[in-house]
């Protein structure tokens, strides 16, 4: 037997009508907020990722599936959707058409990281981007979006942590200050953080290794950093969030995984997934599309993971109707008889109602339970008396109540 690679998952029939509900519900969620959908491509040059998430990341430097094709090309499986968008965005000159440019994405993620739950190599995000505006009422708009969607998927508890990084400037100097605190601190700090002190001191605050977490609970924190500017920016976002009722922590450790955020960061974590809690992780890139050769256009943008949802969903007990429900099975008593359950299937298709009958010749018993596992609603009994009289019994499966029926009125 062959098995699915290490960290990736079959969807099967038992469980895609959860995603279907899910993805669904972005669809809705996203067109209530005015986006439309763009689909890129699987794979980008690497160049894409390199500008756009960054080289310093984690997901750039380790989780990348990476390979030359064979035109010698460097070519990336997409870890995250944001660069491929920002690429398209500039590419199919978007930003000459009226901005904002509101855009959701449904797509297939890749990264090679060590799987446990909630942590896949092959996993899907529902992604929004907007591009074009500045104004703090936008990233308001942007974190009403996930939580409308995280609302209306049923997800309850979930806890909004909200941060502002600060524009290019504020950071420069909030970055040194944290790398002469951080200095002093090395030799208690991960291997990993030691690294990183050096490239790209802020992922220090996020790193979840216990040692590193008390030193930076005493760190310099980013907010008493940020310029005039980027705090009336996060003071508005704050305050429209208020006035929509969202509640939100200002948590100045969140500073996010990738290079391409400035000024407001988001993440919404929960508390019933385990380690892998966050659940959608957003922010502002205003120097992103200009990074990847477009003109100084802003943008925010979020994206949710489709497999953690569906985990938050289950271990809080949400049950998801399962909408592909049959709604006549048709059981012939004979060969007479599956001739006619043939055409009213037909018939019953043809009408755009949901219909199936017997193909493998089974008992009327064993078709009851078939009929049953299937989930149909009513079950149509076909005899020869019922051919002789010209009518069939129609059983309701769920009250068990049956009614003859005349053949004509299929
Ligand atoms: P991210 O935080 O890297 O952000 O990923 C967003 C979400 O994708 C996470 O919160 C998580 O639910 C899911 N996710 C990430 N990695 C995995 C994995 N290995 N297995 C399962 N789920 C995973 C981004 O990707 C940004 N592009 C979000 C964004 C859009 N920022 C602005 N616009």
């Amino acid at each position: 037997m062959i098995n699915v690679p290490k960290g990736t998952k079959d969807v099967l029939p038992c469980d895609s009508y959860k995603w279907q509900f899910v993805e669904k519900t972005a669809r809705e969620v996203a067109s209530l907020f005015g986006a439309s959908e763009i689909r890129t491509p699987t794979f980008e040059h690497t160049e894409v990722f390199l500008r756009g998430v960054g080289e310093t990341t984690d997901i750039v430097n380790k989780e990348m599936y990476t390979f030359l094709d064979k035109g010698g090309r460097s070519i990336t499986l997409k870890p995250e959707g944001t660069a491929g968008v920002a690429r398209a965005f500039v590419e199919n000159g978007m930003n000459s058409q009226v901005l904002p440019t509101k855009l959701f994405y449904i797509t297939q993620c890749f990264r090679y990281e060590r799987p446990q739950a909630g942590r896949l190599r092959e996993f899907h995000q529902f992604g929004i981007e907007f591009l074009g505006a500045t104004d703090a009422n936008i990233d308001a708009e942007t974190i009403m979006l996930a939580k409308t969607f995280l609302d209306k998927v049923g997800i309850k508890n979930i806890t909004l942590y909200l941060n502002s990084i600060g524009c290019k400037e504020c950071r420069k100097k909030y970055q040194q200050a944290l790398k002469d605190y951080l200095s002093d601190n090395i030799d208690k700090m991960c291997p990993l953080c030691k690294e990183r002190l050096e490239k790209n001191p802020l992922r220090v605050l996020d790193c979840k290794n216990q040692d590193c977490k008390e030193i930076t609970k005493d760190a310099p924190k980013i907010l008493d950093y940020i310029c005039d500017d980027c705090n009336s920016h996060f003071e508005k976002v704050q305050n429209l969030l208020t006035i929509a009722g969202v509640e939100f922590k200002v948590d100045p450790n969140i500073v996010r995984g990738l290079d391409y955020y400035n000024r407001t960061v988001f993440e919404f974590v929960s508390e019933n997934i385990g380690a892998q809690g966050t659940v959608c992780g957003g922010g502002r890139y205003d120097g992103l599309i200009a990074d990847l050769g477009g003109s100084d256009v802003a943008g925010i943008g979020f994206a949710v993971g489709i497999e953690r949802i569906l985990m938050l969903l289950e271990n809080t007990g949400v049950k998801i109707e399962n909408p592909n429900k049959v709604e006549y099975y048709i059981a012939p008593m004979g060969e007479k008889e599956s001739q006619k359950a043939f055409e009213i299937v037909c018939k019953l298709r043809q009408k755009g109602i949901t219909a199936d009958f017997d193909h493998m010749n089974r008992s009327i018993k064993a078709q009851f339970k078939y009929a049953d596992k299937i989930g149909a609603k009513k079950v149509i009994v076909i005899g020869s008396d019922e051919l002789n009289n010209n009518c069939v019994k129609v059983k309701d499966m769920q009250s068990g109540e049956e009614q003859m029926v005349s053949l004509d009125s299929f």
